[in-house]
């Protein structure tokens, strides 16, 4: 696979540091593929695997390691564009998603939400924004399949402001859809790119301004007047550009294209490079750290166990926060208060790695683990600090575990321990019943992972009973939870691995009405702030 020399990484170019948040077959790894060849980091279409190579789901999750294509294993993408360093990182959907795709978006500065046309904003994408609203990231909206018939764009819009309630402003507007697309109109500099067939180059017409009659030659009159209206009414009703506002994740700029065809998104890619916040500060519990701080610092988002059956290793993923990180530097891993040596620094380029010998704010490090990370950990190379806590996200998945052999339950006990510890698995303890656990996933995958786990590491054989709850909610209350009125028989109370209090419901309907009965009461979705 080509690789850019680790000579051209080894300078200290503005970081570009994203996620691209979807649901699934939007075209998420489609784009990727089309940014990265943009970047020169691939020369071929079809480099990126598709999610036919990774399509059987298998308990065993060494085969599903082997059978997973780019966006499970890879994490970041990086690659050079018009002297930017761009970091993609992965937010792994399908199967695969798990609390992992939520803190990645953690080590994100800004996000890109790809939005199929036809099927307009769906489940995964609005849990996903809703982290990205969490932490007031900007996020970039580019709708995608414009070469397929879909929603009207204006539907299209419409639906973005209801359902996430995020207002939106089109930096282009497309004219025609599926048999129909003949391409988009760029508001700012009034340049129409004219859509043709794949592959093709894309023919730029560049106008003074909308009335333009080169503009109407080539799109015939009716189409060129549905052109003005509905700009016009973009220019009245609709939101103008603030980048003060996208910068606060307040607005979306939104752009149209059809990544299959590589339409559009070069024009995407060239205006989100230059709105994308580079690599901001960051909260610590001794204040802000700013990324120009010559002194290394980041933190853990991410463990990945056995991405090498062979040699059973566990990587970290360090995102940069501020300073130079150098191969082999000593720092201080602030929780233990050990000295760490980073000696193994990698950087994943699909499912080859790279031995790196320096990395700069922004970037993502990979280091071999000896189980001395978990997931948060601060890593810093002056200074005795912690950076904000991850928080924990409502699961969707719930059971009860049990050992199969009770002679096994102090290593039962131990792996719980330690893979709860390291972000693999939610652990819930029922108030008065410390006995019984529950345990929490994002995603069912992230049981079976669990389940192996145990088995192959810990030696224990666990089974798991599936609960009928589907979201926890923390609870944020200046009553007595004993006098709170809800339903005993269809909620439970439980604590989290930090004590805090938390409800599992099995049903939207039913959070509502504990809200409703229960006036004093506010109940969050993660456990951020709290
Ligand atoms: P994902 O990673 O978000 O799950 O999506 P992926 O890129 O795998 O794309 C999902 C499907 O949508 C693929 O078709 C892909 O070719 C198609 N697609 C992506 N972008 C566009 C686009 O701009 N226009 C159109 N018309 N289709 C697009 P598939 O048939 O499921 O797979 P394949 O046979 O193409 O691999």
């Amino acid at each position: 696979m080509p690789v850019e020399s680790t000579k051209q990484q080894g300078t200290q170019i503005e970081r570009r540091t994203f996620a691209i948040i979807s649901h699934p077959d939007a075209g998420k790894t489609t784009l990727t593929e089309k940014l990265l060849l943009f970047g020169g980091a691939i020369r071929e279409a079809g480099a990126v695997k598709g999610k036919k190579a990774r399509r059987h789901a298998t308990s065993d999750w060494m085969e599903i390691e082997k059978q997973r294509g780019i966006s499970v294993t890879s994490t970041v993408l990086q690659f050079s564009y018009r002297n930017r360093r761009i970091n993609i990182l992965d937010t792994p959907g399908h199967e695969d998603f798990s609390e992992d795709t939520y803190r990645t978006l953690t080590a994100a500065d800004s996000a890109v939400m790809l939005i199929d046309a036809a099927k307009g904003v769906e489940p995964q994408t609005i849990k996903l924004f809703e982290v990205c609203r969490m932490r007031g990231i900007p996020i970039f909206t580019f709708i995608n399949k414009l070469d397929r018939q879909g929603k009207d764009p204006l539907a299209l819009l419409e639906e973005i402001e209801e359902v996430l309630g995020i207002r939106s402003c089109p930096m282009n507007w497309p004219i025609g859809m599926g048999q129909e697309f003949q391409g988009i109109y760029n508001r700012a500099d009034c340049r129409f790119e004219r859509f043709t067939e794949r592959g093709e180059e894309t023919e730029d017409i560049q106008v003074e301004d909308i009335d333009h009659p080169s503009l109407r030659e080539v799109l015939g009159p009716d189409l060129h007047d549905q052109l003005k209206d509905e700009v016009m009414l973009l220019d009245i009703a609709g939101d103008p550009f603030d980048e003060e506002l996208v910068g606060r994740g307040q607005l979306t700029p939104v752009f149209f294209g059809s990544a299959i065809a590589n339409f559009g998104v070069e024009t995407f890619l060239n205006q989100f490079i230059d709105l994308a916040p580079a690599p901001g500060p960051r909260q610590t519990d001794a204040g802000v750290i700013e990324p120009t701080n010559p002194s290394f610092s980041g933190f853990v988002f991410k463990i990945q166990a056995n991405m090498n059956p062979a040699h059973r290793d566990r990587v970290a993923f360090i995102r940069i926060c501020s300073g130079k990180f150098e191969r082999g530097m000593n720092v201080l891993h602030v929780r233990t208060g050990k000295k760490a040596n980073l000696a193994q620094p990698q950087q994943f380029f699909g499912q080859g790695r790279e031995i790196i010998d320096e990395a700069y704010p922004g970037d993502i490090i990979g280091i071999f683990d000896p189980g001395l990370f978990r997931i948060g950990d601060t890593l810093t190379e002056s200074g005795r600090f912690h950076f904000e806590k991850l928080p924990q996200f409502s699961p969707e998945h719930f059971a009860r575990v049990y050992v199969k052999n009770t002679l096994k339950y102090k290593q039962f006990h131990k792996g719980i321990e330690q893979l709860s510890e390291e972000g693999a698995i939610q652990v819930f303890r029922q108030a008065n019943r410390t006995e019984d656990m529950v345990l929490g996933a994002v995603g069912q995958l992230q049981f079976e992972v669990f389940q192996y786990r145990m088995k192959s590491e810990y030696g224990t054989d666990v089974e798991l009973y599936n609960l009928p709850y589907s979201f926890a909610r923390w609870i944020e209350s200046s009553d007595d939870i004993e006098k709170l009125n809800y339903d005993r028989h269809s909620i439970i109370v439980v604590k989290d691995k930090d004590d805090r209090l938390v409800m599992l419901f099995p049903n939207e309907f039913s959070i509502r009405l504990v809200l409703d009965k229960n006036p004093g009461v506010v109940l969050h979705s993660t456990s951020y702030g709290m």
